[in-house]
């Protein structure tokens, strides 16, 4: 059994959807509102668990909750997806949530997102699961806890032997030797741009933001480019995979994290880096289509689908 075990934030995602954001001191009407499960990194464990689909990989999800109807929304989440938790639950204080507008035209969103508990993830909250963390096939973290607690689990799954992956969302300026750390870094456009100061629109653009962050310490790099698709580089290889087309897009949102969780479950199964990209392209084009984050994450059988009929 391959485990892919992955660090990170549970949220409520608390989903808006209106023709345009308010301006400051505006009220504006809703088109429709929507409760369910979220946070990066519990949206990254739930499509890896489905995108293993019960066969030989393994989810498991490390995080801190409070004690209140939202934490058993993500135990009930995890439940149903088949993700195991490594959890504390904490009744002094509680499970965060994110604000998401979503633009009603495009299906893009903005976020605001407030990890509550799991802010006070700690590296000695990590060291308690350093059995788990060490014993990864594949490890995943991306940046809504604290950063200090991302760089130890990181330390840890690489001692292991585990294939590291830093998802760098929301984008944040990384401690120096950090990607030293990384088999794989995987930011999407923005983050990229705020990783290496210059935009990143273009597959070009990309190229170039990769090499800096190869030059940074990364192994590989895959800039995830929204409906281009992605581009995986590590210096070697460097191969555009377009995005899918899985059918009308609904809603963005918690497409990374689909991206993400799909990639990890491909490595743990021994794919190649740029087989396990288009695995991860091709989970996050069917997530599209849907509402919500994390009950957008298809089935192993959708994503073996898409990926036969291209
Ligand atoms: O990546 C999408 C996620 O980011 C949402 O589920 C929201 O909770 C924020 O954490
Ligand atoms: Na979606």
């Amino acid at each position: 059994m391959a485990n892919v075990v992955i660090l990170g934030v549970f949220v409520a995602d608390t989903a808006y959807r209106a023709p345009r954001q308010p301006k400051m001191g505006e009220t504006i009407l809703g088109e429709s509102f929507a409760l369910g499960p979220g946070g990066k990194g519990s949206n990254q464990a739930v499509a890896a668990a489905m995108a293993a689909g019960g066969g030989n990989v393994s989810a498991h999800f490390i995080t801190k909750l409070g004690q209140d109807p939202f934490a058993d929304m993500a135990l009930t989440t995890w439940q149903k997806a088949g993700v195991k938790p490594a959890i504390s639950q904490h009744a002094d204080s509680y499970t965060g949530a994110a604000y998401i507008f979503v633009e009603s035209g495009t299906g893009n969103n903005a976020i605001i997102v407030s990890p509550g508990v799991a802010r006070t993830i700690s590296p000695t909250d990590i060291d308690s699961h350093s059995d788990l963390v060490g014993s990864a096939s594949v490890f995943v973290t991306q940046l809504e806890q604290p950063m200090d607690a991302a760089v130890r689990a990181l330390e840890i799954a690489k001692k292991g032997g585990a294939r590291t992956v830093l998802n760098p969302a929301p984008a944040d300026t990384l401690p120096d030797g950090m990607l030293a750390l990384c088999d794989f870094v995987t930011p999407n456009e923005s983050e990229a741009e705020a990783l290496v100061g210059h935009p990143v629109v273009s597959v070009d653009d990309a190229r170039a933001a990769s090499k800096l962050l190869r030059d940074q310490g990364a192994g590989a790099s895959i800039i995830t480019l929204g409906e281009q698709g992605a581009l995986y580089d590590d210096g070697t290889v460097s191969e555009h995979v377009p995005a899918f087309s899985a059918g009308a897009v609904v809603e963005t949102t918690g497409a990374g994290d689909a991206f993400n969780g799909g990639f990890a479950v491909a490595i743990a199964e021994g794919q190649d880096p740029v087989s396990a990209v288009r695995f991860g392209c091709a989970t996050a084009s069917i997530s599209v289509t849907r509402a919500g984050t994390a009950p957008s994450m298809p089935s192993r059988a959708e994503i073996n689908a898409l990926l036969n009929s291209a």
